[in-house]
C-alpha cells in the first residue's frame, strides 16, 4: 500500500534530503511543507505546499486534507542563539506546534517521526550519552527541543524521537550554512576563522540523517534514538579535518575558547552520543566523521 508521508521544514538542510530520499521511491507518497516558495531545485515526484505553520487551522486542514501515515517533523527555530534572543518566537515554533501535531496525530492515528537535539544535555557528563540519560539544557533552544520531546513522549501517540548533532550538507538556493560549508567557504575566501577548542560533537551527514529516517519507518521503530557519527571530536580539531580533506590551507583556523566568544546562548562543552541502541534496533550504520566527510566531498566534486 502507498504509505503518504508529510515532511515539514522541506526547504531546510534536513527536509531537503528527505524529499529527495523518500520522493525516489515508489512505495511512498510525499507531500512536503515548508515557509514561502519551494527552494528545492527539482520540483518533480512530490507535492509542495507552502505553509506557515504557526498558523493552526491552515496546518489542521492541510493534514486532514493529506491523512498521512506519518509526519516527519524537521521544521524548527534552529538557529540558537536566535531562540536565546526571541524566545516567544522561538516557543511558538518549536514547542506549541508540536503540541498541535501531536494532537492532529492522536485524532488520526499518525506516526510522528520527530528531530531533536544533544543540546537538550549540559555536556558535564563529558560525552557518551545514551537514550536514557537525565536531559539538563543551557540553551533556551535546547530548552525549546526538550519541552517538545516531552510533549511527544507524553502523548501515546505512536512516535519516534531522533537526536542529532551538528548536522551538515548541501541545500539548494538557502543561504544557511553548516560546519563544514563555513570552514570550507572561508578558507577559499582567504577569510581566518576562529575556532573553539574546548566544544565536542560527533557531526551528522544530512544524507545520513535522512537515510536514519527511512530506517525507523523500514524497521518500524518506536521511542528515543541517537543518530550521529561515532566520533567525538573538538570542534577545531573537526575544522582542521574539513580543510585537510578539501585540501585547505589549515593556517587560517584559529583556536578560541568558547568563553572568548561571547555568545547570547550558552552550549555544551562535550555531547558525544552512545549509539549501541540506533545500531542495534535502527541498524544505523557506524560512520566516522571523517569517512563520511570524504563523501561529502566526493558527491561535491561531481556537481
Ligand atoms: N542542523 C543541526 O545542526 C541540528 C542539530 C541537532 C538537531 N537538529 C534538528 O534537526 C531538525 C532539522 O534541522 P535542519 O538543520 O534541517 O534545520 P533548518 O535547515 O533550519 O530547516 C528548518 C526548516 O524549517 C522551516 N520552518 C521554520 N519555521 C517554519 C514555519 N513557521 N513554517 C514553515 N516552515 C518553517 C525553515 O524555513 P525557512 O527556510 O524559511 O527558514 C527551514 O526550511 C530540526 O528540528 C533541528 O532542531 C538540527
Amino acid at each position: 500500500m502507498l504509505q503518504k508521508i508529510i515532511i515539514t521544514g522541506s526547504n531546510g538542510l534536513l527536509g531537503q534530503k528527505l524529499v529527495k530520499l523518500l520522493s525516489s521511491k515508489k512505495k511512498y507518497q510525499i507531500h512536503a511543507l515548508s515557509r514561502g516558495e519551494n527552494r528545492l531545485n527539482n520540483k518533480k515526484g512530490y507535492a509542495y505546499y507552502s505553509i506557515d505553520i504557526t498558523d493552526k487551522e491552515k496546518l489542521t486542514n492541510l493534514i486532514h486534507q493529506i491523512q498521512p501515515h506519518y509526519i516527519i517533523n524537521t521544521a524548527a527555530m534552529t538557529n540558537v542563539d536566535a531562540c536565546e534572543l526571541h524566545q516567544k518566537e522561538c516557543d511558538t515554533i518549536n514547542v506549541d506546534v508540536v503540541k498541535r501535531i501531536v494532537d492532529i496525530c492522536k485524532d488520526s492515528n499518525i506516526h510522528l517521526i520527530h528531530l531533536s537535539t544533544d543540546f537538550i544535555f549540559d555536556g558535564e557528563k563529558k560525552g557518551n550519552y545514551t537514550e536514557k540519560d537525565k536531559p539538563k539544557p543551557l540553551s533556551h533552544y535546547g530548552l525549546s527541543k526538550l519541552k517538545s520531546e516531552n510533549i511527544i513522549i507524553k502523548s501515546n501517540i505512536k512516535y519516534t524521537i531522533l537526536r542529532t548533532v551538528l548536522v551538515y550538507g548541501t541545500v539548494d538556493r538557502n543561504n544557511r550554512s553548516n560546519i563544514v560549508l563555513w570552514v570550507k567557504n572561508s578558507i577559499e575566501n582567504k577569510k581566518k576563522i576562529n575556532v573553539v577548542t574546548d566544544q565536542y560533537r560527533m557531526p551528522t551527514y544530512a544524507e545520513d540523517l535522512a537515510e536514519s529516517c527511512l530506517l525507523v519507518i523500514k524497521n518500524n521503530a518506536l521511542g528515543v534514538y541517537n543518530v550521529s557519527s561515532n566520533e567525538l571530536m573538538s570542534i577545531y580539531d573537526i575544522a582542521k579535518a574539513i580543510a585537510k580533506t578539501f585540501k585547505l590551507d589549515t593556517s587560517y583556523i584559529k583556536p578560541i575558547e568558547t568563553s572568548k566568544l561571547n555568545l547570547p546562548a550558552k552550549r555544551p562543552y562535550k555531547t558525544g552520543f552512545n549509539l549501541n541502541k540506533s545500531i542495534s534496533q535502527l541498524k544505523l550504520p557506524s560512520y566516522s566523521f571523517t569517512e563520511r566527510l570524504q563523501v561529502f566531498k566526493n558527491q561535491l566534486d561531481k556537481d
